[in-house]
């Protein structure tokens, strides 16, 4: 193995294994994410990437990957997870690779130089916004050209499932039914997604997707003691199922990685 692949592997282990406040990423929420990311990282081994993390909140991914060794802004609307982020960067040493941004995720251009970054992150965001294609074009933008999308978005399949396994039928019924997703104005979530949907939206903005991937396909179904006993078996069997039909497209979240055409 390369030493530089060796090196950024190294690098990413030690944050993975390291608890604190930046939390440890491999969990079920978050492995198969984390994966994914870890590809295109060590693909550009040894390289300090610029990194924009949109709706990143409090950080856990943006610092992490500011320990990794890369630079990170993070453009949220929330001044409180700003301010929880900057904290949370200071405790892990790396409040200078951090940089917290209040803004609005559709309106990128004034506070990110335009084709600038390498890799940014938009998670559970697209299902809350307004609307997510000014977002999406905002993302697109912001990438320079061979940049990589990290975009994570609820997924509609499960939460009709869920909804009807705990016996709420119509709105099961309403969720499967609305063009959107939505069940209704008293849904926490604007819209949902499958990944046809989802992937149709990245490529309306010009991205090309590589990969889709589930996220917690069976985490939220599970007993609270099956979970929290076998926590790597079943971070095993997410990776092992996240990549594949029908798991993939049963699960809470939909994982896109896309890319701006070099
Ligand atoms: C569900 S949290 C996700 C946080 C983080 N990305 C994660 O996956 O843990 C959604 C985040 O998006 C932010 N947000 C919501 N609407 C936004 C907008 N229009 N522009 C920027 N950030 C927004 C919220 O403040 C919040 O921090």
């Amino acid at each position: 193995m390369p030493l530089a692949i060796w090196a950024s592997l190294t690098r990413l282990d030690r944050v993975e294994q390291t608890p604190g406040p930046a939390g440890p990423p491999l969990t079920p929420r978050t492995a198969v994410v984390w994966s994914v990311l870890r590809a295109e990282l060590d693909r550009r081994a040894a390289a300090e990437l610029t990194v924009l993390d949109v709706g990143g909140g409090t950080g856990g991914f943006a610092v992490p990957l500011a320990l990794a060794g890369h630079r990170v802004t993070v453009v949220d609307a929330s001044p409180d997870a700003l301010a929880a982020l900057s904290r949370r960067a200071a405790e892990a040493g790396v409040p200078e690779r951090v940089r917290a941004v209040q803004g609005d995720g559709d309106a990128l251009a004034g506070l990110v130089e335009p084709a600038s970054v390498d890799l940014v992150l938009c998670h559970a965001v697209l299902e809350v916004v307004d609307d997510p294609v000014p977002v999406v074009s905002a993302l697109a933008g912001a990438l320079r050209p061979g940049g990589a999308a990290s975009v994570l978005v609820a997924g509609r399949a499960a939460a009709v499932l869920g909804r009807a396994m705990n016996g709420h039928l119509e709105v099961a019924a309403a969720l499967a039914a609305d063009a959107e997703g939505s069940a209704g104005p008293r849904d926490t979530l604007r819209r949902r997604f499958d990944a046809e949907g989802a992937a149709a939206l990245l490529a309306a903005a010009g991205l090309t997707v590589e990969e889709i991937h589930g996220v917690r396909v069976l985490a939220d179904l599970l007993p609270a003691t099956v979970a929290d006993g076998q926590p790597g078996a079943l971070v095993e069997l997410e990776r092992a199922l996240a990549a594949r039909s029908p798991w993939r497209d049963v699960a809470a979240q939909l994982h896109l990685f896309a890319r701006r055409p070099a």
